[in-house]
């Protein structure tokens, strides 16, 4: 396949190295030169030969979320028998601006691939970011067969499995799954920022499990929340009725009390978190997976995390996850390791044998 990328940061240059190890021929372009030829030099693709008239079957944009209606316009134009595709994380705004600016939407199919860094940039690209990821095709009723096999043709070349949703309801979809996840780890995260050192020293896993995304990119977020500004309000809407009971419910208990009615509120807001995180799918979409964990104290020396994987190895047990946690003011790591539950006892009694200390 010849593929043309407009936009080679993180995602753009992701996309070229997964396809140019597929054996598709890539070519890049980015608003600023020294992007576009960074990713060629890290593998990506080549950049287009001085007076080159470049035949692409697919143009996929992955510039920031503003600019990308203007690209995709510019690119249907350029290329008039290539199918163009963007990768913008809102597809409702892209569209409506493709609508006003009367493009050709036959030969575009909006998509998104729900993978990511909360780096930007060139070097943070890789080449297996797609690998197992849901990509959403967005088609509407103007997308031709032909432009939305393409897209899907791509996306699978980079490794990722196609979902196909209307753009509102990716929208509406994302709002919740990535929108407002990005927003509760960034206000969470907010509050460490005039926090005693000795407080921040007590950070665990929980902390750096809920504020990751936290490190993302101001300007990019701006543009993916201010362009999926309604379906991000509504679902904000919801959690604040949801934070006010639970104010409430606090300040009923406050100074001992005993309201009745307040644990049973502060209960609910657990239970309902158990439900909803016990629906997020598992690897590589699959039906969502119980893991059990076995946790494996480990002292904090060259080669420790090396042996215990190769140890794991040998048992024959598969990590679905692992973690590790620092012992504060010891020399040792906590690991954990975690595994399907069928596999858990068996793990911690045969690292046992061999010398490992397992813990809890
Ligand atoms: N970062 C993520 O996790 C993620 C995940 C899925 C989708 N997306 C979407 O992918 C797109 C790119 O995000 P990213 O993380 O790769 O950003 P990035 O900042 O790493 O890269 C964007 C690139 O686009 C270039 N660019 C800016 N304006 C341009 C223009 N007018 N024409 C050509 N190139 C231009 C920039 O120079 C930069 O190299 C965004 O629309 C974003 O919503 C991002």
């Amino acid at each position: 396949m010849r593929v043309h990328v407009v936009g080679t940061g993180l995602i753009g240059t992701s996309l070229g190295l997964a396809l140019t190890r597929h054996g598709d021929e890539v070519t890049l372009e980015d608003a600023v030169p020294t992007h576009a030829a960074l990713a060629r030099d890290l593998g990506a693709g080549r950049l287009p030969g001085e007076g080159e008239t470049l035949d692409p079957q697919l143009v996929v944009v992955a510039a920031p979320p503003d600019v990308t209606a203007g690209c995709v316009a510019t690119a249907l134009e350029r290329w008039p028998s290539a199918a163009v595709t963007d990768v913008a994380s809102v597809k409702g705004a892209v569209l409506a601006r493709l609508r006003a600016a009367d493009a050709d939407l036959g030969r575009y199919c909006g998509s998104h691939p729900m993978a990511g860094r909360e780096r930007s940039g060139a070097v943070s690209g890789r080449h297996d970011l797609f690998d197992g990821r849901a990509w959403v095709l967005t088609p509407t009723a103007e997308t031709r067969p032909q432009a939305r096999e393409l897209v899907a043709d791509v996306a699978r070349a980079a490794g990722a499995a196609v979902l196909e949703l209307p753009p509102e309801g990716h929208d509406r979809a994302v709002a919740v799954v990535s929108h407002v996840p990005q927003l509760a780890a960034s206000l969470v995260a907010a509050r460490l920022e005039t926090l005693d050192e000795d407080a921040v020293a007590l950070a665990g896993q929980g902390l750096r499990d809920v504020t990751r995304i936290a490190a993302s990119d101001p300007h990019l977020w701006t543009q993916i929340l201010a362009g999926n500004a309604p379906a991000v309000r509504e679902v904000l809407a919801g959690l604040a009725e949801d934070l006010d009971r639970l104010l409430e419910a606090l300040a009923a208990l406050a100074d001992g009390g005993d309201a009745p009615g307040a644990r049973g509120a502060l209960a609910g807001v657990i239970a309902a978190g158990n439900l909803g995180q016990a629906r997020i799918p598992g690897k590589h979409g699959a039906a969502p997976t119980s893991l059990e964990t076995v946790r494996v104290l480990l002292p904090d020396e060259p080669g420790q995390l090396g042996r215990l994987f190769a140890d794991i190895g040998a048992i024959g047990v598969n990590v679905e996850e692992f973690h590790l946690d620092h012992g504060l003011g010891q020399q040792l790591g906590l690991a954990e390791v975690e595994v399907l539950p069928a596999a858990a006892a068996g793990l911690a009694q045969a690292l046992g044998e061999r010398g490992w200390r397992i813990h809890g």
